[in-house]
């Protein structure tokens, strides 16, 4: 079962999974938050396991609503958490960088102690503890910086997009050097899951393509794929005042797919061009 089936990620995973018999919920069949309609899913369907892509992750939305914001990235997860140990599904659940404050300055791995600076990463840390506490069997997968075919949901698109529609619009576009990040393509995302869920080692993974850039190196790289002219700022943060604070450095370290000899992620820049050059064709 996969929740959130539309999403950006959701809907590369259903592709993944084509040939099994899969079951693509979206918002208008489950609401994660409410645990009878979790219940009632699990109970109707009766997946072997479940993929849980569904949250609330706009994060200045989280910031203004944190009520909401713990209602289903941490109260949904728990509600999943308990329907999936007492259905007996395997539950894996997508996590996020934002869980980090960015002191690190060197890859986190899955040990790394984890100190969320805003409410999404609080209620997004809040939801890894109830699966670790109530769901044995599961895998919780920690990703960052995602963009794929389909758009972004919460977001209306994702980073490309809006490098692109500010290229058309801006003589000069003014991108962030001092947050560090690696941009993840979903299809190697969802491949990855696919595989990993073939074995039973259950636990915490960091999955990212490899490497790292900041937001502006990855808005080179884009503009360089199309041979853009543009007049690309470096900026720091701070150009862009805001209360919400975020890591200045998210990079994972993919060390626990490492430990079982499965980590084969490609670098982002190279998903990046292969990403590029598909929808070019398209
Ligand atoms: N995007 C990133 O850069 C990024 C980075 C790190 C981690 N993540 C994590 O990756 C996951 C997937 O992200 P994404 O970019 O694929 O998100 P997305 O495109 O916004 O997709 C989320 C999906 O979940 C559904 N959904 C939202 N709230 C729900 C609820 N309360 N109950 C049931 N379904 C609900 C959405 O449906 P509606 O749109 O109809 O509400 C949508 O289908 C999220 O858990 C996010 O925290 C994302």
């Amino acid at each position: 079962m996969v929740i959130g089936a539309n999403g950006q990620l959701g809907s590369d995973i259903v592709k993944v999974f084509s040939s099994e018999n899969v079951i693509p919920l979206t918002h208008k069949d489950v609401e994660i938050a409410e645990g009878a309609s979790v219940k009632n899913a699990l109970e109707a369907y009766k997946p072997d396991l479940v993929i849980n892509t569904a949250a609330y992750h706009r994060i200045s939305d989280c910031e203004k609503n944190a009520l909401k914001s713990f209602g289903i990235n941490s109260i949904g997860t728990k509600n999943l958490a308990i329907a999936c140990r007492e259905n007996k599904a395997i539950l894996v659940h997508i996590s996020t960088d934002y869980v980090f404050d960015g002191e690190k300055k060197e890859p986190y791995i899955e040990s790394d102690s984890p100190r969320p600076l805003n409410v999404y990463g609080i209620s997004k840390l809040a939801g890894e503890y109830y699966i670790k506490y109530l769901c044995p069997k599961h895998f919780i997968i920690r990703t960052s910086g995602l963009y794929g075919s389909a758009k972004c949901r919460a977001k209306g698109g994702n980073f490309i997009d809006l490098m692109l529609n500010l290229a058309k619009e801006q003589d000069e576009i003014e991108v962030v050097n001092d947050e560090v990040l690696t941009p993840t393509y979903t299809l190697d995302l969802a491949r990855k899951i696919r595989d990993l869920i073939q074995t039973d080692y259950f636990g915490l993974y960091h999955i990212t393509n490899n490497g790292s850039c900041s937001w502006h190196q990855f808005a080179e790289k884009i503009f360089e794929f199309y041979n853009l002219k543009v007049n690309l700022k470096a900026v720091s943060a701070e150009r862009f005042a805001s209360e919400i604070k975020r890591p200045r450095y998210s990079v994972l370290r993919n060390y626990a797919l490492e430990k079982i000899g499965m980590d084969d992620m490609r670098k982002w820049d190279e998903a990046l061009k292969v990403f590029l050059s598909r929808r070019k064709e398209q």
